[in-house]
């Protein structure tokens, strides 16, 4: 369902097919993100729930123009199929962008993809069989782990802290899955302005990351949406500038251009990127050429770089806004993270407060986002909330923490009155 939709309310219906769906499809539930979307995109809510990038910031009318040239001047390549492993000439710039991150690599190398969701779904299918261990991140992304679980993987979450992965926890988490006789197929990773964290894996780390991977013989599956949309200084480098066989790297034009093209691609080892063409050839025989070839006339014909600078004043803009309120209005025994980039701040509630819990009360206090639980293959995470400030102005931002905080401050009462049932907004819970 698209972001801001209203799903179309339907009758309550018995599934006659209920006993013949493969048992991959039986994992398959809407995200806790999905099924928030429709109250969530009422106008009177302030939602700090989708992560959609503020595309309005777009020069509309040249993208425009840009395209039906497209059209008109290219349109028998434009509207037409081509080979599964992408344009080659968008292939081409797409290095150009990775170079920006330190990241050498022959346009050969890549796969289009529809988004960098798809190269996760690729990969999973390629390298993952039911009950195969898979590492994350502790919380992860809603879209991979949605990835990961309907190929049956097992996730193991990995410890973060505000510096990202922690090497030890990995170590840790290499060992017990060994013991256990599991190898695990690869780690799955955001180092950059992660989802839904907000953290960042520290430069000092990166290297260590790697190492680990590389003698446990782990691939590493580096998705990184965000890297450019840091709030200061240069970009991170990234942990495939380091390692061109032990990292597959995702990448997006979603958050640097616009999330609706579904252009995103992967960077493999030859071996791995034949088996991901293959893969997407059985998905899709190839990607839409139409948005292929219009990223690429845009970052050849656009001040790109230029657009990236105003989305990222514009996202700092709105971090400020929400650090700021949450610093002046959150009571106490609250905590955050504080994001140098990105669109995600990841709040933690005190004691005996759960997110999910009190979203029904946050809902009818006209505030949304999204209860950390989502973000976790095993169900915990219940402390948390994912508060994302791409989209709202700052001064809704202010508002809608205004309101948070508020419902917040309710809950520690009941919770200190009438016990942590209570205070979870839950008081009917045996
Ligand atoms: C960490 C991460 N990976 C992947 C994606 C998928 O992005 P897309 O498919 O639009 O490239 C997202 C989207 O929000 C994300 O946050």
């Amino acid at each position: 369902m698209a972001y801001g939709q209203e799903p179309i309310a339907q009758p309550q219906r018995i599934d006659r097919y209920v006993g013949q769906y493969a048992e991959r499809a039986v994992g398959m539930v809407a995200s806790e993100i999905r099924a928030l979307f429709a109250v969530a995109a009422r106008p009177e809510i302030v939602s700090l729930a989708g992560g959609a990038p503020y595309v309005s910031a777009l020069p509309l009318d040249a993208v425009g123009d840009m395209i039906g040239q497209l059209v008109t001047r290219q349109g028998a390549s434009a509207l037409q199929y081509c080979t599964a492993q992408g344009d080659a000439g968008l292939r081409e710039r797409i290095c150009d962008v990775m170079a920006l991150e330190h990241i050498r690599a022959h346009p050969d190398e890549i796969v289009v993809t529809v988004g960098s969701q798809q190269a996760l779904d690729l990969i999973t299918r390629i390298f993952v069989d039911p009950g195969d261990v898979v590492l994350a991140e502790a919380p992860s992304y809603v879209g991979a782990l949605g990835a990961f679980t309907a190929y049956q993987a097992r996730v193991v979450h990995v410890t973060m802290d505000d510096d990202g992965l922690i090497p030890g926890a990995l170590e840790e988490a290499i060992g017990r899955a060994g013991a256990a006789g599991r190898r695990p197929k690869f780690l799955y990773t955001v180092p950059n302005f992660h989802n839904p964290a907000g953290v960042t894996l520290a430069a000092g780390r990166r290297l260590r990351i790697l190492d680990i991977c590389r003698r446990a013989g782990l691939l590493v599956v580096e998705d990184n949406p965000y890297g450019l949309l840091g709030f200061d200084g240069e970009p991170m480098r990234a942990l495939r500038a380091d390692d061109a066989e032990g990292v597959v790297y995702l990448g997006s034009f979603s958050k640097t251009f616009a999330g609706g093209v579904r252009v995103g691609w992967a960077l493999a080892p030859a071996a791995i990127r034949d088996k991901l063409v293959l893969a997407a050839e059985s998905a899709v025989l190839c990607h839409p050429s139409l948005s292929q070839l219009a990223v690429r006339e845009y970052l050849a014909t656009q001040p790109w770089r230029q657009q990236i600078k105003t989305f990222r004043d514009i996202y700092a803009e709105r971090r400020d806004a929400t650090l700021n309120a949450l610093a002046t209005m959150m009571p106490p025994g609250c905590r955050w993270t504080r994001p140098a980039g990105g669109f995600y701040v990841w709040l933690t509630l005190p004691d005996g407060i759960d997110a999910k819990v009190m979203l029904p009360r946050a809902l009818s206090s006209r505030v949304a986002y999204v209860p950390g639980t989502g973000f976790y293959a095993d169900g915990t995470g219940g402390r948390h909330a994912r508060l994302c400030y791409s989209l709202p102005e700052p001064d809704r931002i202010a508002e809608g923490i205004r309101r948070l905080a508020s419902v917040i401050e309710t809950e520690i009462e009941m919770r200190d009155d009438f016990g942590p049932a209570a205070g979870s907004g839950c008081a009917a819970r045996p």
